[in-house]
């Protein structure tokens, strides 16, 4: 067995408060997690995004970051890493990945008009409806079902896309592969897959971009699981995956290693050219977009490190030490394992408890009574309502995701965490579901409040 790529040489404390103290603070912030202080978090498993541990040669980077407000040298550090790596000659940079969606919304679709993906990111479909556009979800089939082992989860369905498309080419804004596809278990999408909607958009001269979040972990899986990639490098496997699009939009705190930071990268100068402008108003001028200098050096350096073979199969293969933990002892999980979280099936662990009383978010509470945990819940909260009838959406999936900040826990922690998860699972039956106290209007989960529901009332 090989060691993580990497030693530490700064360290952050945690602890851990006790059990009175977490119902507390559950009682004080509404049983939303997202509004507890970190320090009352023992283990903090929210998010993989913008939570990652800088390397020694990034917090270089910091040092020497060009703060012009244009034509920062930093700027082009990040355009030439992006054009290297990715081959994209023109990028944006943007705060984050939702600035560049709404920079990239706002030019693109025009209102009534679709947006076609595998399953577009909550953040993602929120601005496309804001720019009065619909997101359709187009990923296959097995993507709804948590057991089947199938590698590529985050593939979309070619039928159901060309179907769509031919309906009316101009009706699609773009088509969006996001990789790999977060709502979906953080599953990746084949580079089959990525050729053949590839073929599909350009027969109907439809515009293709990848959300590139977590491209560097697509890459690694296309590696390990497809046919004929296996000597082949990431570096390379990137070059070809990036080759069959017009461009990307990337949230840098995933694979780029950053704790802020994105991007827009694109092949046509034109579209550019209509962004860039956008981009001066929401963001920041095209040579900071939002960012700092500073930001902008340690965000090149970082995605260069993200590619590593090293630290992506030391990467992988910590997820799933974590996914096997869970597994073994009978948690119904998300398989195979994805790339940068294990997803618990809050609906199967909890029958007892109604969509509409959120079980996976019963299960990420009862996780931080437990043990000071704090997962996310991707289900029936996440999804919201439905904008024409107002109900509730209730996707097939309903999960508790346990997501992997990159180089910063160790296998500890992930022993520690299953061993939670465990003591949950087994008074599974008590658990109560939640009801909204207030519900909040936009991308909901973050700001409403819940009760407990009584389970033993009628
Ligand atoms: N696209 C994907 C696939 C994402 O997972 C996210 C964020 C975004 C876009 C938006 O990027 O946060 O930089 O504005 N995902 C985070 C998560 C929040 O926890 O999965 P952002």
């Amino acid at each position: 067995m090989e060691c993580p790529p990497f030693k530490i040489k700064s360290v952050e404390p945690i602890r851990l408060i006790s059990r009175s103290e977490r119902e507390n603070r559950l009682k004080e912030n509404g049983f939303n997690l997202f509004l507890l202080s970190s320090k009352d978090v023992y283990i903090d498993m929210l998010t993989d995004s913008g939570t990652s541990a800088m390397s020694n040669r990034q917090w270089a980077g910091i040092m020497l970051g060009d703060e012009s407000y244009a034509g920062s040298v930093s700027f082009d550090h990040i355009a030439t890493t992006v054009q290297e790596i990715m081959g994209f000659p023109y990028t944006l940079p943007v705060h984050q990945g939702r600035g560049g969606e709404h920079v990239l919304n706002n030019i693109l679709v025009k209102p009534g008009q679709y947006v076609l993906g595998n399953m577009h990111f909550d953040t993602t479909k929120a601005h496309i409806e804001y720019a009065k556009g619909r997101a359709v979800d187009c990923v296959i089939d097995e993507a709804y079902d948590t057991e089947i082992d199938h590698p590529f989860k985050g593939n979309i369905d070619t039928n159901k896309l060309s179907e769509l498309i031919s309906k009316g080419p101009d009706r699609i804004a773009y088509v969006l592969i996001t990789a790999t596809c977060n709502n979906a278990g953080g599953q990746p999408v084949s580079m089959e897959n990525i050729r053949d909607v590839h073929k599909i958009a350009k027969k109907h001269d439809v515009l293709l971009l990848m959300d590139a979040a977590r491209y560097a972990e697509n890459a690694y899986f296309i590696k390990k699981r497809e046919p004929g990639y296996g000597n082949k490098s990431i570096r390379d496997i990137v070059k070809e995956m990036m080759s069959y699009m017009d461009g990307c939009i990337m949230s840098a705190k995933k694979d780029a290693l950053v704790n802020i930071g994105g991007f827009i990268a694109l092949n046509d100068k034109d579209l550019y050219s209509k962004l860039a402008p956008v981009n001066i108003l929401m963001e920041g001028f095209p040579t900071y977009g939002g960012l700092s200098g500073r930001d902008l050096e340690a965000m090149a350096i970082g995605l260069s490190e993200g590619i590593e073979e090293r630290y992506l199969d030391y990467r992988i293969k910590q997820v799933h030490y974590l996914g096997q933990l869970l597994d073994d002892i009978g948690i119904p999980i998300m398989k195979p394992f994805g790339g940068h979280a294990i997803y618990i099936n809050g609906k199967k662990l909890l029958p007892h408890i109604p969509p509409e009383n959120f079980p996976s978010l019963a299960l990420c509470i009862e996780s931080y009574l437990e043990g000071g945990i704090r997962g996310v819940e991707i289900g029936t909260l996440l999804a919201g309502r439905d904008p024409e009838t107002g109900k509730n959406v209730c996707p097939k999936l309903d999960l508790m995701r346990l997501a992997i900040p990159r180089r910063v826990y160790m296998q500890e922690h992930l022993d520690y965490v299953a061993g939670v998860i465990k003591t949950v699972a087994k008074r599974s039956e008590e658990i109560q579901g939640l009801e909204f106290e207030y519900e909040s209007p936009i991308l909901r989960h973050f700001l409403s409040r819940f009760r407990r529901v009584d389970i033993s009332e009628p």
